[in-house]
This record gives structure tokens, C-alpha cells and sequence, in this order.
């Protein structure tokens, strides 16, 4: 039994050596560089700096524009060999000589595929999610690129909002960890590292909290809850060193983001004492004109730089406006400098004043087997196993499956929203199961063509095929281009007529395998309620068919667990496992409550389908003997509190062990749990392990109105558990 897993833990070593063959030390005196520069540059000079734009062809005009020094910056686009004739003309033909930076969406692989970032966050394991980090930085790099429009690290908490794919869920704590993770894969040890790219914390700051989950909203976040929850990620992406940060689309408690003097100045440079640069998202800074925040493009400009952006993406009010602006003397040309300084340090940092590499591969690379093998491990612990009534894995005893559905065979959608450059080596779980079961085990029927698909036509062909099986592997969900950007959703349903395909289906009394691969939580009851399994794969990328083979045969285990809530109807939403009790908590868990004056809803339970942080595995896990090492814990001190982990069942696996608390009275109301660890551990049948996490108070600490950061005296409860909703409880109590 598992040869994948072990196969992919052996190339991974060898991977994890590779990938750190070349090392580069940082550029010396940055600083004094940058300070001879400035002194030579001209404010158009200057402004070009703070300019960026899509790279386009590389025309004559284009090649003008570099060497007058009116671009500081190209994303998406351009063949390798125009970048490093670009960057030539930049370093050799422009006055001063400074290059460019080439930006790109690298966001869950490049030539190799990776699952979306929400379905690596599912995999709880932030070493592999670096890793793929910075195999996506290898691969970005050997085709010259040096910036990553990535982690995404925007909490999400409303499942409507189609970029909740892009992020690690609705958990501040999770959601550090992972950006941290990916920051690091992408920059490496050394930004000037030939193989390192910077990495951009996005979308700062809020985005996730758009009003009713629909792109570019507005969001409104007390400071409070900015801080303790959204700024969260975007916290430890600084502490990792992240290069870049991108200024988000949405305005915050009125105010938007790309001109948010609060968010950009005060917490980004003045708290956090950030030194690399501000991009703003795509026109965001001309944007705040029909925001209804800035008078004109002029205004805009003014706004932009006074709020903190240096570098404006495609619109380009800098640079039309900023110099009549300094002339007026409406705009203070240090804050310019200060822009353009952020740039060149990242620059510098990369190594591109001093000779790095601009490589023009002779054809685009493919991904290279030990790639693939960490995608297609990072696919399999995304996998969570909602329900299983013995259906998996797949008894020996099976003979032929009957594969349902256009998504068990639809590259593009496995590969995700943002799998712009891959995807050659996609495998689609149709091409896997035939491979792994032989072509006659495998009866294929699409049902329909797309979730767009209104015709009925090919509901008989999938019956007879399910008829003729022993078993129905459904594959349902939504295609790529339902997540991501611009795709949000008002119902979260399995769409169009899925779930009538589904329905029928399960009238043939096979017993039906649900696989879902979608960019987000769906609701899915009914349908869930007539299948003996479900497995919740996301877009899980290149190796996602194989990884989902594997799991329905045996061959590996699932064990990825839930970072974001699924309700059980839209109408729940926002619904999240860290919210506050209210004075009148509901105990009932059911619409037949008996005391009405709750808070609870008439017509569906108040809690969810699922809840965060749950995933069931193949074996069994029994959680025993809480504890904490003192009743009592000093301000400032550390306790730990652990328990027995036994895999009890039949599986060698991995499990996924969280560790919540629960302050219980103080000088605000806090949540009914907070995560505060996590650890993935790994048990052979019969095995058992104490599980420990030391926790110190000062990350019970919070934010309360005032904008104080402290951790109160108080009681705590605190839980060892397989989930957000379960576990034995203990006790503490942290005193001054
Ligand atoms: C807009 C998106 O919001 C952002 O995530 C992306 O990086 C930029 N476009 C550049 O493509």
C-alpha cells in the first residue's frame, strides 16, 4: 500500500535539495546606492518608476518608453526572449541604467500546477505548501520572471465571494501560517538568489470582508476585528520578509484601500516597519474616482501617493498628475522619494542591478517529475472526506465503476482560476482511474456537458452506465471559471442541473461516490444525503487526478481537513466557527427548537453542514486524557496543553490535530474557539501519541476598542480536538 505516498516523500527529499542549489548573497550598501540614484534621477525618472503596465508586445514605441525610463515595472506577458531584451535596453540604453521587474500571477504553480491555494490550505501542512512555493519560484524564475502576485492571503468568510478560492479560508491564524509558508518558498533564503522571486501579500487589506460576498464591495471592519482577524496574514507575511504588498480594490469603513493613509502608513510602515514597495491592484488608484473618493485622476494621484501606493498598476495617474502636483505644491516630493525608494530596494534585493540573470530557455520548460510528485502529494492531503458509510476505498471486490460527470475529465477545471501558464501535464481522474483500474473497468458517461448545460439528453447514457457498475463515482462541482476573480455567486449550489443528474443516478440504488471539485464551499444536502461517500476535492491541479484515485482505491488516505465553514444553506452566510456566543446562544441544533427567543433561525439549524476544521479519514482517531500542565499561567508565561491521539482503526494515516481556546469573560467578548495550533501527525494502526502544544498568553492577546493589544487576566478553556466543534475541554486560567 502506498507506493504514491511513499514515492512522492522520497522525490520530495530529493526535491527539498535540489531546490536550494544556488544561494546569492544580498547586494552591500543598498542604501547608499539607492541614496546616488535618487540624487540623479528626474522626477519623470522617478514617476516612471512608480509606473507599471502590462508588457504587451515589444515594439518600437515599447522600447522608447524603456529607455526614457517610463515604465518601472511590466506584468503578464512577454515572451522570455523580449524580457531580457527589454531589460537589456533598460540596463544599457536608459539614462541611469536601473532595470525592470517583470510581475506575473504565479499563484498556485506555474508550469506545474498546484491545487488552489484554498485547497493547499485544506492540506494543513505548511512545509509542502512551501515547497510548492518555491518550486513555482523556480519555475517563474527560469523563464524571467521576478515577482509573484502572490500569496493571496485575504480572510474569507463568505462563500459567495469567488475569491475565497485564492486564499487559505477564514481562519487568521491558519491564514498566517500558510502566507508565511508561501513567502518563504517564493523568496527563498536570499531574494538575489537566481531561483527566488519576491512574493506580494494581497489584496491589503479587507477584500475577503466584501459586503454580501460580491467582488469589489465595500467592506466595513471595525479596527478591532481589522486587526485581529484581516491584517492577521498580511502580519506574518511581513514577518516572513515579504518583498511587495497590493493594495486592494475595496474601500474600507469608507475609505478605499489604494488611498488608506490607516492601512498603508500607519499599520504597513509605521507599525510593521515595512521597507519594500506598494503595488495597487489593476486601475485601483483611478478607481477611487467612481469610488466616490477622489474628484479626478488628478485628486486620485494625489490620493494614491499620500495614501501609501508607490507603484500604480495600468492606470496612470502618477504619472500624468504627480508632477503637476509637486509643482503646485499640493504634493511633497519626499514622499515620491520614499515611494521610489521601496522599489529600487527590492530591485536591489533581486539582484538586478548587479548582473542577475534575465534567461531565455530555449523552449517553455515543462514541469519536472519531482514537481509533479509534490503537486500530486499537496493534492492528496487538500482531499476531505466528508462522509463515508464504508463506500471507500473502493472494495478489492469491485469490478467495473461507472465515472459520471464532465468534471472527472476537464483539465482546465481541475487546473483551477489561476493556472495561466501550466497545465500540459494535467491528468484528470477519468484518465487515472482507467489507468489504474484498465479501460473495461471504466464506464465513462458525462450526464452533461457543463453546469451550463440545459439539456437532459445525456442523463440516460450516466443511468445505464451506474446501472452497469458496481459502483457511481459522481463528479459534480463547478467549472474553473465559476471561483476566482469576478466570479461570485449568489447560490452555492451544485449548479445547473447537477443534482437532478445526481438524482437520478442514485435511483439505480448503486451506491454513488460524490467527488466535488469546486472552487469554493457548495451546498450540497440533498445529494450528499443519497451518496455512501463524499470527498471534497477543490481544483486540485495537475496531479489531482491521480491524487483522487489513489484516495477512491485505497492507495492513499485522505486527511485534508475544512479551513472555511460550509453551511448548509446560503442563507447562513456569513457563518464562521470563530464568531462571538450573543446572550441568547441556541442550544438546539435542529429547526424544532423548543425555545424560540434564541439565536437560531426558524426554518433551517443554525449550525453548519460541516464545520471548520472537520475531515474524516479511512482509519480511526480517539482523542483521550486533555490536560494542561498548570491551572494557573502567569502573563507573559507559557502552559501546554496536550492529549492521547490513538489511530484506533484499520489505516496507517495521517491526522490533523487543532488546538483551540475560548477566553471566557474579559474586557471584551471574545470567540467561542480560536485556533492557536495545529500539528499533522502521522499513526500506524494501533498507535498513539501525546500531541502537545505550548502556548504562550501572549497570543491569547486581542484588540479591543481602544485599539489596545493586550492579553486580559481571565479563565480559559482550551481543546485538543479532530475539529472546531468537538473535544474534551480543559482548563486554565491566566493570571497578572
Ligand atoms: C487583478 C487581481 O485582483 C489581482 O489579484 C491580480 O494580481 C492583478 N489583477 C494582476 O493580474
Amino acid at each position: 500500500m502506498n507506493a504514491f505516498r511513499t514515492g512522492a516523500i522520497a522525490v520530495c527529499a530529493a526535491a527539498a535539495l535540489a531546490v536550494f542549489h544556488s544561494r546569492a548573497a544580498e547586494p552591500a550598501n543598498i542604501e547608499q546606492r539607492i541614496d546616488a540614484l535618487l540624487a540623479r534621477m528626474s522626477l519623470e525618472e522617478k514617476l516612471g518608476q512608480m509606473s507599471q503596465t502590462s508588457f504587451g508586445r515589444l515594439t518600437d514605441q515599447r522600447k522608447e518608453e524603456i529607455r526614457k525610463g517610463r515604465w518601472g515595472s511590466f506584468f503578464n506577458g512577454g515572451t522570455p526572449a523580449e524580457k531580457a531584451e527589454a531589460q537589456r535596453i533598460a540596463l544599457k540604453e536608459s539614462r541611469l541604467g536601473i532595470p525592470v521587474l517583470y510581475g506575473q500571477d504565479v499563484i498556485h504553480g506555474y508550469q506545474t500546477v498546484f491545487p488552489i491555494p484554498l485547497g493547499q490550505s485544506a492540506s494543513w501542512d505548511p512545509e509542502l505548501v512551501r515547497q510548492a512555493a518555491r518550486i513555482a519560484a523556480r519555475e517563474a524564475s527560469a523563464v524571467g520572471i521576478h515577482w509573484t502576485f502572490s500569496p493571496m492571503v485575504d480572510i474569507a468568510r463568505d462563500p459567495r465571494w469567488g475569491r475565497i478560492a485564492e486564499g487559505a479560508g477564514e481562519d487568521p491564524y491558519l491564514g498566517g501560517v500558510m502566507a508565511a509558508a508561501m513567502t518563504r518558498g517564493y523568496q527563498g533564503d536570499s531574494l538575489a538568489s537566481p531561483d527566488s522571486i519576491a512574493a506580494c501579500a494581497k489584496h491589503y487589506v479587507a477584500y475577503g470582508a466584501a459586503e454580501a460576498g460580491r467582488d469589489y464591495n465595500s467592506a466595513w471592519v471595525p479596527e478591532n476585528l481589522l486587526r485581529d482577524v484581516y491584517l492577521k496574514p498580511f502580519q506574518a507575511a511581513r514577518e516572513a520578509g515579504i518583498a511587495t504588498f497590493m493594495s486592494s480594490f475595496n474601500a474600507i469603513n469608507g475609505v478605499p484601500a489604494s488611498g488608506n493613509e490607516f492601512t498603508l502608513r500607519q499599520v504597513l510602515r509605521n507599525e510593521w516597519k515595512f521597507d519594500g514597495f506598494v503595488v495597487s491592484d489593476y486601475e485601483s488608484v483611478r478607481e477611487m474616482i467612481p469610488h466616490g473618493y477622489a474628484a479626478d485622476a488628478r485628486d486620485a494621484a494625489l490620493k494614491g501617493i499620500r495614501g501609501g501606493v508607490d507603484m500604480e498598476m495600468v492606470s496612470t495617474t502618477y504619472w500624468d498628475h504627480a508632477k503637476g502636483l509637486v509643482d503646485a505644491g499640493q504634493l511633497d516630493p519626499k514622499l515620491i522619494d520614499d515611494a521610489v525608494r521601496g522599489i529600487l530596494r527590492i530591485k536591489f534585493r533581486l539582484g538586478l542591478f548587479d548582473g542577475r540573470e534575465q534567461p531565455v530557455p530555449a523552449s517553455e520548460p515543462r514541469p519536472a517529475p519531482e514537481a509533479l510528485a509534490i503537486a500530486g502529494k499537496l493534492a492528496a492531503e487538500s482531499l476531505v472526506l466528508l462522509k463515508n458509510e464504508g463506500a471507500l476505498p473502493l472494495p478489492k471486490t469491485t469490478g467495473k465503476v461507472a465515472v459520471i460527470g464532465f468534471l472527472a475529465d476537464s483539465a482546465a477545471d481541475q487546473n483551477g482560476t489561476w493556472a495561466m501558464s501550466g497545465g500540459g501535464s494535467t491528468v484528470t481522474p477519468l484518465a487515472a482511474l482507467r489507468r489504474a483500474l484498465g479501460e473495461d473497468r471504466v464506464v465513462y458517461a458525462q450526464g452533461l456537458k457543463s453546469s451550463a448545460d440545459m439539456s437532459r439528453d445525456g442523463f440516460a447514457p450516466a443511468v445505464a452506465a451506474a446501472r452497469n457498475a458496481d459502483a457511481a463515482l459522481l463528479f459534480l462541482g463547478e467549472e474553473a471559471s465559476l471561483s476566482g476573480e469576478a466570479s461570485s455567486r449568489a447560490y452555492l449550489n451544485l449548479p445547473g442541473l447537477q443534482e437532478e443528474l445526481a438524482a437520478e443516478v442514485a435511483k439505480t440504488g448503486k451506491p454513488v461516490i460524490l467527488v466535488i471539485l469546486a472552487g469554493r464551499p457548495t451546498t450540497f444536502h440533498a445529494v450528499a444525503a443519497q451518496a455512501k461517500a463524499v470527498l471534497y476535492a477543490w481544483h486540485p491541479g495537475a496531479m489531482g487526478g491521480p491524487a483522487i484515485t489513489d484516495a477512491l482505491l485505497g492507495n492513499s488516505v485522505p486527511s485534508g481537513k475544512l479551513t472555511v465553514t460550509f453551511p448548509r444553506t446560503v442563507g447562513q452566510v456569513p457563518l464562521y466557527y470563530d464568531h462571538l456566543s450573543t446572550g441568547r446562544p441556541a442550544a438546539e441544533t435542529g429547526p424544532t427548537a423548543s425555545d424560540k427567543f434564541r439565536s437560531k433561525y426558524l426554518d433551517v439549524s443554525f449550525t453548519p453542514e460541516y464545520p471548520f476544521g472537520y475531515g474524516l479519514s479511512y482509519s480511526k482517531f480517539e482523542y483521550s486524557n486533555a490536560r494542561a500542565s498548570a491551572a494557573q499561567v502567569k502573563l507573559g508565561g507559557r502552559i501546554t496543553v496536550s492529549a492521547d491521539v490513538a489511530n484506533t482503526g484499520q489505516f496507517e494515516a495521517d491526522e490533523i490535530v487543532e488546538f483551540y481556546t475560548h477566553q471566557l469573560a474579559g474586557r471584551a467578548a471574545r470567540p467561542v474557539r480560536e485556533l492557536k495550533g495545529f500539528q499533522r501527525i502521522h499513526l500506524r494502526p494501533g498507535e498513539r501519541k501525546t500531541v502537545s502544544f505550548n502556548l504562550s498568553t501572549d497570543s491569547l492577546a486581542f484588540y479591543d476598542t481602544q485599539g489596545k493589544l493586550a492579553t486580559d487576566p481571565a479563565a480559559f478553556e482550551a481543546w485538543v480536538a479532530p475539529d472546531s466543534v468537538s473535544g474534551e475541554r480543559v482548563t486554565f486560567t491566566v493570571v497578572p
